[in-house]
């Protein structure tokens, strides 16, 4: 679909998942049988992505021997965990002189979409932005980060839960971590990137603000699907993905 030779993603795979009270790293964790970041890998395949760098590090091995099997699969580790900005540095080296798309996801998301990885990668195409997420509005957005726009509703930023003000926390549309960023511009933009928040880390959420700063393009679209709200951080939501992709029709 994409007229570009190459389009990268970049699968956030690192974390333990503490909530998922199991010792499997939380990219292995079985839905509907197998390891869920096999569907998020399935879903970039089936949206055009020709390689995927997994940033893995909590029992690394491990998520290294279940993608074995997958080709299309490369690995770089972050040995320590400062954040999901900190995990997108780790892949610089491989990243560096790609000119075109970079999608960004994480590897806890078994529902991403491929059409909606599609529709940004389309965008991105037509647009030339620096940075294209998805985005949706969810009536329970506790603990996830929130989109900032202006009062012509033009993107400002993406602002974490723990971060956010109270007016903010009002907010119901939400960042799903499914972005398309220009390869050059997301790494000018990590190289830019500061973690003064409450958490300490290094954000990705940061990155599309510190471009639109730069008076960049930067867009936030409401395209993902009602299931992509249904990321996995503890067993409950886990089994209320489960429930969600039989509804859908999912290869069991
Ligand atoms: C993140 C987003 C938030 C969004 C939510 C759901 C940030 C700062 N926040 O929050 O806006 O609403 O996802 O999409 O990005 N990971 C690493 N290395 C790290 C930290 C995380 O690889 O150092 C991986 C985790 O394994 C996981 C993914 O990144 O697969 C997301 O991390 P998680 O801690 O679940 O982020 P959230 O707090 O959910
Ligand atoms: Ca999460």
């Amino acid at each position: 679909m994409s007229s570009f030779t190459e389009v990268i993603a970049v699968v956030l795979a690192a974390g333990m998942g503490t909530r998922m009270k199991t010792d499997l790293p939380k990219v292995l964790c079985p839905v509907l049988g197998r390891p869920m970041i096999h569907f998020v890998i399935d879903a970039l395949e089936q949206a055009g992505v020709t390689r995927v760098i997994a940033v893995v590090g909590y029992k690394a091995d491990d998520v290294k021997a279940a993608l074995s099997s997958r080709p299309m699969v490369d690995f770089v580790l972050q040995t320590e965990r400062l954040g999901t900005g900190h995990a997108v540095k780790m892949a610089r080296e491989l990243l560096e002189g790609h000119v075109g798309p970079v999608v960004v996801v994480a590897g806890d998301s078994p529902l991403l979409q491929a059409s909606s990885v599609k529709q940004l990668l389309e965008a991105y195409r037509r647009e030339q932005p620096a940075c294209i997420l998805g985005t949706l509005t969810k009536e329970n957005p506790t603990g996830l980060g929130r989109i900032v726009r202006d009062s012509a509703g033009e993107f400002l930023g993406i602002v974490e839960e723990k971060d956010a003000t109270p007016e903010q926390r009002e907010i119901c549309e939400v960042n799903m971590s499914t972005y398309v960023f220009d390869g050059p511009q997301l790494l000018h933009a990590l190289d830019k990137l500061q973690n003064n928040n409450k958490q300490k880390e290094y954000y990705l959420t940061d990155c599309p603000a510190i471009l639109k700063r730069e008076d960049k393009a930067v867009k936030a679209l409401p395209i993902l699907k009602p299931c992509e709200a249904l990321s996995i951080n503890t067993p409950d939501e886990l089994s209320a993905a489960e429930v969600a992709m039989r509804e859908l029709g999912y290869p069991c």
